[in-house]
């Protein structure tokens, strides 16, 4: 994954507040060149004890945390926004970020923020997904990244990775190999739109031709 070559470094700003296990796939895909010309500016976090932060200090990443909660969200948002503004980040990853953003964040920041979600949206948007599919009865689950819009796990799709439902899987089993897609699958969607080369047409994400 290359990416046209720019003055500087595409800059990431992660949020998280959880395990990180996709921010540290991003983290790893940068690191052994998979993903060029992209640098992760800051790691941000709502939740102190998220285990995403600490890897992110140990890979010496800068981070920042704002508890959010029983604070107002426009209040929270602004300080998360200044943060994201103050380290010159180009692209917002939410990765595991529990928290939805409010009309303000996503004005700040318009076509310019991701959101990972273990669905193939839009069905079996909000809470535990892969529990929702695994109930369902799908034969397909997968994963969806899509920009963030003011509506929940709802803004234009980039990309979305599909596997099958297995006779043998449980929930856990089909969450853990879905997991597995969505660290594939938010690298590949940075790439595009690290890249530029597309177009949004309505809700449709176009890659233009090289
Ligand atoms: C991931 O499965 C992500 O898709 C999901 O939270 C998990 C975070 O894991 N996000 C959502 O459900 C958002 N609606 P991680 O902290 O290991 O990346």
């Amino acid at each position: 994954m290359e990416l046209a070559s720019t003055d500087r470094p595409y800059r990431l700003g992660i949020l998280l507040s959880g395990r990180g296990s996709n921010f540290a796939a991003i983290a790893e895909s940068i690191r052994t060149g998979r993903l060029k010309g992209v640098e992760i500016a800051v790691v941000v976090s709502n939740v102190a004890e998220a285990g995403g932060l600490a890897r992110a200090r140990e890979l010496g990443l800068p981070t920042a945390v704002f508890v959010s909660k029983g604070r107002k969200r426009a209040e929270h948002d602004a300080d998360v926004i200044a943060c994201l503004r103050e380290h010159q980040v180009d692209l917002v990853c939410l990765a595991g970020y529990m928290r939805l953003l409010s009309q303000e964040f996503v004005a700040a920041f318009p076509h310019r923020i991701l959101n990972i979600h273990p669905a193939l949206l839009p069905a079996f948007p909000g809470l535990e997904a892969q529990q929702q599919a695994f109930d369902y009865g799908v034969k397909v689950a997968g994963c969806t990244v899509h920009f963030v819009d003011e509506h929940l796990d709802h803004g234009v799709i980039v990309l979305q990775r599909a596997i099958p439902v297995e006779e043998t899987d449980d929930a856990h089993s089909l969450a853990e190999r879905i997991l597995d897609e969505e660290h594939l699958a938010y690298s590949e969607a940075i790439a595009l739109v690290a890249s530029g080369e597309y177009e949004i047409r309505g809700r449709r994400f176009v890659k233009r031709n090289r």
